[in-house]
């Protein structure tokens, strides 16, 4: 199976591009590289030895990425393009807007237009608001976003369901299919060290922040408040391997190209930690404390987010298998490998 995916020199997508690829499947990338390098594909050739045809642009461009899909005419087509940072998200709402749903949009007009059918995008768990009690089941109703990029997510999984509706309705289209999956929180690397995450500037994120302070690039960690209704008055998330996740992204392409409708899909552990458990299962990694101090709690926060990651299980047959510390033994493999991420 052919597979495009867009975005695929970022984070998630060059995993996935490994995952892909081992699973004996055709890998072609689309990126404009507003977050990534095309070194991060680089090395997914490196570590893959296949060669991958790379373009660059912005998938929103319909001209541009007429030209690609004509000539691809990939089976598949896996949409991790997007901006994902939720405090820039407040602070440009319609940039995230525009480049979110644009490219969703430009990407349905031409699948339509070229007769493709299969379509795997990338959600999040954040589409189940905070009025939802975890662990989260693909049967709750979305709740409300607190962020314009939760929204962009909210949003796009409507969209989609809506054209693979009016796929099955109209006899002159070949009917949808489409997944989508809803992502916790993706963390670690690929096990050689090669790919990981490398965001650009002050990470938003906990795990990469960690990472930085391990490697002595940030003095210590702001644990954003430890007075929640939890053991340790810390939230809780549910950290998923990259690969893991990756892995799953393989098993719904290759359920997109089986079935038509709708389905959406928790990829998480199921298994709740703590930001102080992160940290401590990072120190053990690492070989040395990583230093934090204690801040107050960040606007927008929920408490506690988990999966109930059994749907993929039982249709997918997919389920993660790499737990805490595979997780911090190969996020610290690539940090420090790469202590200044793809520039080194
Ligand atoms: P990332 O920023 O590393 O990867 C996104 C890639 O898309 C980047 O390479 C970027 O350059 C590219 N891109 C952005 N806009 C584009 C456009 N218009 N045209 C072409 N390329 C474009 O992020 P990631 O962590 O790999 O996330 C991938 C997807 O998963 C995103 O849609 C993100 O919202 C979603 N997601 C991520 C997380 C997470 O915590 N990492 C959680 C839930 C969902
Ligand atoms: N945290 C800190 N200090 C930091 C960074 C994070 O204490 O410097 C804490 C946060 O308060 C939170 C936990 O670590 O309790 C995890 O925070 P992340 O920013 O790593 O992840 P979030 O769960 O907030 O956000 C992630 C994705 C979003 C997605 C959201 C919901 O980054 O894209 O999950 O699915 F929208």
């Amino acid at each position: 199976m052919k597979t495009l995916l867009t975005g695929g020199a970022g984070y998630i997508g060059s995993h996935t591009a490994v995952a892909m690829i081992e699973a004996g499947h055709d890998v072609v990338i689309v990126d404009n590289y507003y977050n990534s390098s095309p070194e991060a594909v680089r090395r997914v050739e490196q570590i893959t030895g296949r060669e991958i045809p790379l373009y660059e642009a912005d998938a929103a461009d319909k001209e541009v990425m007429r030209e690609i899909l004509k000539k691809e005419m990939p089976d598949c087509i896996i949409h991790f393009a997007g901006l994902k940072a939720v405090g820039e998200s407040v602070a440009k709402p319609v940039e995230y807007y525009r480049n979110n749903i644009d490219t969703t949009l430009t990407l349905l007009e031409l699948m339509k237009e070229l007769r493709l059918t299969n379509f795997v995008f990338s959600s999040s768990a954040t589409v189940y608001g905070d009025d939802n009690i975890p662990p989260f089941t693909e049967t709750m109703p979305k709740g409300a976003c607190t962020n314009p990029y939760g929204w962009t997510k909210w949003m796009q999984e409507q969209i989609l369901r809506d054209a693979q509706t009016a796929s099955a309705a109209d006899e002159g289209t070949p009917e949808l299919s489409v997944v989508l999956l809803r992502y916790f929180n993706p963390v670690g690397a690929h096990e050689s060290g090669l790919i990981g995450e490398d965001p650009q500037g002050i990470p938003n994120n906990l795990m990469p922040y960690i990472s930085q302070v391990a490697v002595g690039r940030r003095d210590h960690l702001t644990v954003f408040g430890d007075d929640y209704d939890t053991p340790d008055g810390t939230c809780r998330r549910d950290y998923i391997h990259v690969m893991d996740l990756a892995e799953g992204h393989v098993k719904a392409a290759e359920y997109a190209a089986g079935n038509k409708g709708t389905e959406v899909f928790n990829l998480g552990t199921g298994e709740p930690y703590s930001v102080l458990e992160m940290v401590e299962a990072f120190g053990k990694a690492c070989g040395h404390p990583v230093k934090y101090e204690i801040g107050p709690r960040r606007a927008g926060d929920v408490q506690d987010s988990w999966a109930n990651a059994d749907k993929a299980k039982e249709i997918l047959g997919w389920e993660a298998k790499r737990g805490l510390d595979e997780i911090c033994r190969d996020a610290w493999n690539w940090q420090s490998k790469n202590p200044n991420g793809f520039n080194a």
